[in-house]
């Protein structure tokens, strides 16, 4: 079982450092299936009114539009805004990276982001080439640090082997899902041995986890919802949840999770959970189905 972390963020305005000195709010919000199902800049200023000051956004999510709108007409400093977006897998190359980057900061309206993510390791189980391009793609990153273009560099959904072809800089993230039920926990440890911070995607198990048993019983036993238990097991093992709300209650509930604690027993029953319990069915190895954006 991972041990918690001895100093647990104790407000949603509390940042993590990240290891090239730069430092990040240790609440995000996503917003994959934002836009298009929603008016996606009203949600996205929603979060902002809420008090989210870190937005997840992709090449790939169709919401970078939404994000950008909000933090440019929200009248707050772009400097207090913390904006990540990432480089599909089909654009692992050195061109490709910085062709969407170009694309992703013109649909912000931003002239950086915060972090640019490598957003998969490979294009599908059959990509023998997937370490060339990794690491093409991760040179590419650090020209793009360099020129001002954004300030850290990471990646997401990289287990241990996909590391080991990057070249020069450490990424300061690995983005990967984490919640109660899949847990990711060789991953975690690997990534903390070397200073990475984990951010935890789906950390509601995509709403899976608002029904199940056990995490229900911990939330009514310390008078809380489902989702906060989910939160805040993943800021007491020091990682950094991302959940997405499009509803305006849910946004603000999804930051209140710092006037309680779970207690060793909670840990155990969470930690006890079935391998895979509300995981998404996505391997970082295996090929997923790139989505028509039009479906968003
Ligand atoms: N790097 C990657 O490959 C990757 C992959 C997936 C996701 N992500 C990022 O991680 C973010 C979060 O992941 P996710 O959106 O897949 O899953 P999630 O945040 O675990 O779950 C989102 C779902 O939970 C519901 N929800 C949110 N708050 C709730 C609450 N308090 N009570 C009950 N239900 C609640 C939402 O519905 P409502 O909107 O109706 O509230 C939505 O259906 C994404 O938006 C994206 O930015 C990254």
């Amino acid at each position: 079982m991972l041990p918690i972390i001895d100093r647990i963020p104790t407000s949603p305005d509390d940042r993590y450092a990240l290891s090239d000195g730069n430092s990040i709010p240790c609440i995000g919000y996503g917003t994959w299936r934002v836009k298009d199902r929603e008016d996606g800049a009203r949600v996205c200023e929603e979060a902002v009114r809420a008090g989210y000051r870190h937005f997840d956004t992709a090449y790939l999510y169709g919401s970078e539009g939404s994000v950008g709108e909000a933090v440019r007409t929200s009248g707050i400093a772009r400097s207090e805004f913390f904006v990540t977006t990432k480089v599909w897998k089909d654009d692992l190359s050195a061109e490709g990276a910085r062709r969407e980057l170009g694309v992703s900061l013109e649909r912000l309206g931003l002239d950086y982001v915060d972090l640019l993510l490598i957003h998969w390791p490979r294009r599908s189980a059959e990509d023998a080439d997937w370490k060339r391009a990794i690491t093409e793609t991760w040179n590419a990153f650090q020209d793009f640090k360099a020129e001002g273009l954004v300030k850290s560099i990471g990646v997401a959904n990289f287990l241990p082997h996909h590391f080991a072809t990057l070249e020069g800089e450490t990424p300061v993230v690995n983005q990967i899902e984490v919640h109660p039920g899949y847990l990711q926990e060789e991953v975690i440890r690997y990534c903390r041995e070397r200073g990475i911070l984990v951010e935890a995607w789906a950390p509601l198990g995509q709403s899976r986890l608002m029904t199940n048993d056990v995490v229900r019983a911990i939330a009514e036993k310390h008078g809380v919802t489902p989702a906060r238990v989910c939160l805040r097991f993943s800021l007491e093992l020091g990682l950094l949840p991302i959940a997405k709300s499009a509803d305006p209650e849910r946004m603000r509930a999804n930051r209140d999770v710092f006037n309680f604690a779970l207690d060793d027993e909670d840990r155990a029953a969470l930690f006890g959970l079935p391998e895979k319990t509300g995981w998404s069915g996505e391997h970082p190895d295996d090929a997923i189905p790139m989505p028509d954006p039009s479906k968003l």
